[in-house]
């Protein structure tokens, strides 16, 4: 596997007012994303996410660092960078006035797509997208779902290996976020390598190979998802549910924490006081523990939603 993205120290600093220190948007972070994974940028508001997105898609020009993409110096070469990837921002780039087809029409013309390829290619994606029935319905007239769904649609256009996604799913329903979670697994099936930000830890955990936790400008962990929550297990205590029957009165459950397993399971079993017992479980630790034992932050800093953005839907 190659790399696809290497990032050496970069930084986004953000002058604030005369005399005061500058705002430190992101803080000299380092990480590379390999070919062919989903590679997780999970915070919360205000991590640097959306900063440091905009800096690798040519947006905002880096305060410092450096970053390679799919081999070309960002510093240099981000005219041929930009033709070789897909962007997703946070609020669609499309055009309220077009149709969902002619806006697909339009991305590749921008993006030099071959004119005799782009009809075929545009209802290829609505099929795609399930989309087809909108085909002649402008973008404004669509529903969230569908306009996120049609986002995603025009920064494939133009097949590129590497595609930005900013919080896709922040603000859809539930089916519409599995709809596009979906998506995006079927993109990876396919080889394309995905850089994806989000505020839900579900949504991380189930879609990504590796995950960086970007707190303030900093990543404070970058692992799989696996091995974070090993980590954080080893480092950290075993929880062992433990549910008693009482015969006639019922069933009570207890849950013990402990430094390993069968110290759990021991001190578990020392409370039955003759019950019998009935079922008896090992809890792993979820992301949302190993995200606070990292981060010293409540799980519940990912769940606050920006203004207007709708609800949660990590579920489904
Ligand atoms: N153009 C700007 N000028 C000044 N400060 C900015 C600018 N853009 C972002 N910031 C600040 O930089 C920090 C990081 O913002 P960024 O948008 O990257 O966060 P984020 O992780 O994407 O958050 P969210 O989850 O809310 O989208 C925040 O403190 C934000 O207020
Ligand atoms: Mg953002």
């Amino acid at each position: 596997m190659s790399e696809v993205i290497r990032v050496e120290g970069l930084t986004k600093t953000y002058p604030l007012s005369k005399g005061s220190t500058p705002l430190v948007a992101v803080d000299g972070i380092d990480f590379s994303v390999q070919e062919g994974e989903v590679f997780g940028f999970l915070g919360p508001n205000g991590a640097g996410k959306t900063t440091t997105i905009r800096m690798l898609t040519g947006l905002s020009r880096p305060t410092s660092g450096r970053a390679v993409l799919l081999g070309l110096d960002l510093s240099r070469d981000m005219a041929r960078i930009k033709k070789r990837i897909g962007v997703v921002p946070e609020t669609s780039n499309l055009y309220d006035e077009l149709t969902a087809f002619d806006n697909l029409i339009f991305a590749m013309q921008l993006y030099g797509v071959p004119r005799s390829e782009r009809k075929r290619r545009a209802e290829a994606l609505l099929e795609r997208f399930r989309l087809s029935e909108k085909r002649n319905t402008l973008f404004a007239k669509l529903s969230r779902g569908m306009k996120r769904a049609l986002t995603i649609a025009a920064a494939l256009a133009h097949q590129p290996p590497l595609v930005f996604l900013d919080e896709p799913t922040t603000g859809l329903d539930v089916m519409s976020a599995r709809n596009l979670r979906q998506t995006i697994a079927r993109l990876r099936d396919e080889g394309v390598t995905v850089f994806l930000t989000t505020h839900y830890l579900e949504e991380a955990e189930r879609l990504c190979d590796r995950i960086a936790i970007i707190v303030k400008g900093r990543i404070v962990a970058l692992d799989s998802v696996s091995n974070l929550k090993s980590n954080a297990q080893s480092a950290g205590t075993v929880t062992v549910e433990i549910t008693f029957s009482d015969g006639e009165s019922g069933v009570e459950t207890r849950r013990v924490e402990a430094q390993d397993v069968e110290t759990a399971i021991q001190t578990a079993l020392a409370q039955a006081n003759g019950r019998q017992m009935v079922s008896i479980n090992t809890l792993r630790p979820s992301l949302e523990d190993v995200f606070v034992k990292l981060t010293g932050l409540k799980a519940e800093v990912m769940l606050v939603e920006k203004g207007g953005k709708g609800g949660g839907n990590a579920g489904g």
